[in-house]
């Protein structure tokens, strides 16, 4: 798997699951991610090797289940003229006291980026017809680029880009997964970050982030805590001045092994759907990240 390729599943079709996210289930990893192809938002695909992938379902469509729950939302998976809403980097995790796997994406209208909206999904199955619960600001606030990170203990956290990306907001969840519990940290202010992607080494909690250039890419940065709720660092360098070609997705760790996987949007989000993927190693020592580029997906 060459890095910065689209590449394929094992029936040698295309893999559309951009800005994406792999959970770990059973004995198997779960890839979801933006599929914008006809009527779908997001894929999931399936591997146990992470290298043989097999298309599983278009868990949210324009035609998903949807139902209201305790959180006011707006239910909308398509706009009054009928074109499609805009879903991006959806990130799902399980969570073990009601069995459900859950879904936060991205919400936009599919016109513009004012929306700036977190919206929620469920499912019985990790690869099922999730039901959608719609979308709202959590807080009031604007929510742009997203993801999830569920420590140890079960607490889960959303993290996402807020007040027109100039601040990244992170949220505890509440135990279920499905509303924002408290706003923990308004990081960085000013300094405008997307894409964040967070893992912990060590007991020490790293959270990666691009800068905001629209698809383009740019220098990665990092920033380190000793707990999700503590002090975070300042940013700190990360890759080259253009992440080597890529913009965070997620990180994922396998066998002692810490994968940075990201997104290499075909010719700056012009060939949206020609965006490929990457991965590549992040090494830490002595409290510092590291990645490092490989012509070769590491995985
Ligand atoms: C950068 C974000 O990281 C992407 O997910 C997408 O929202 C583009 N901006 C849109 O320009």
């Amino acid at each position: 798997m060459k890095n910065g390729a689209l590449w394929t599943d094992i029936s040698g079709q295309p893999i559309h699951a951009h800005g994406g996210w792999i959970l770990q289930y059973g004995d198997a990893y779960y890839w979801y991610g933006e599929d914008r192809r006809d009527r779908n938002y997001v894929s999931c695909y399936r591997s146990t090797n992470l290298s043989d992938w097999e298309f599983r379902n278009h868990i949210l469509t324009m035609d998903s289940p949807m139902r209201t729950y305790r959180v006011r939302t707006t239910l909308k998976l398509q706009r009054d003229d009928g074109g499609k809403v805009n879903l991006e980097r959806p990130k799902v995790l399980y969570n073990e006291k009601t069995g459900k796997f859950v879904l936060w994406a991205h919400y936009e209208n599919g016109k513009d980026y004012l929306d700036a909206a977190a919206a929620v999904a469920t499912c019985d199955t990790p690869d099922g017809d999730f039901t959608y619960h719609g979308h709202f600001n959590p807080y009031g606030y604007m929510s742009r680029d997203c993801t999830l990170f569920q420590d140890d203990d079960g607490t889960a956290y959303f993290i996402s880009a807020s007040r027109d990306n100039a601040d990244m907001h992170v949220y505890r969840l509440s135990d279920d997964y499905m509303n924002v519990d408290a706003l923990v940290h308004r990081l960085w202010q000013g300094e405008y970050r997307e894409a964040p992607a967070v893992t912990k080494i060590g007991g020490r909690y790293y959270m990666l982030s691009s800068f905001c250039t629209g698809w383009a890419p740019n220098q990665g940065r990092y920033a380190v805590s000793d707990s999700m709720e503590g002090r975070w660092s300042a940013l700190r360098d990360i890759g080259d001045e253009t992440t080597y070609h890529s913009q965070p997705a997620f990180i994922l760790q396998k066998d002692g092994k810490v994968l940075y996987f990201g997104d290499r949007w075909g010719g700056n989000g012009e060939k949206y759907f020609e965006s490929g993927y990457v991965v590549y190693p992040l090494i830490e020592k002595d409290g510092e990240l590291h990645m490092l580029y490989t012509d070769e997906s590491v995985l």
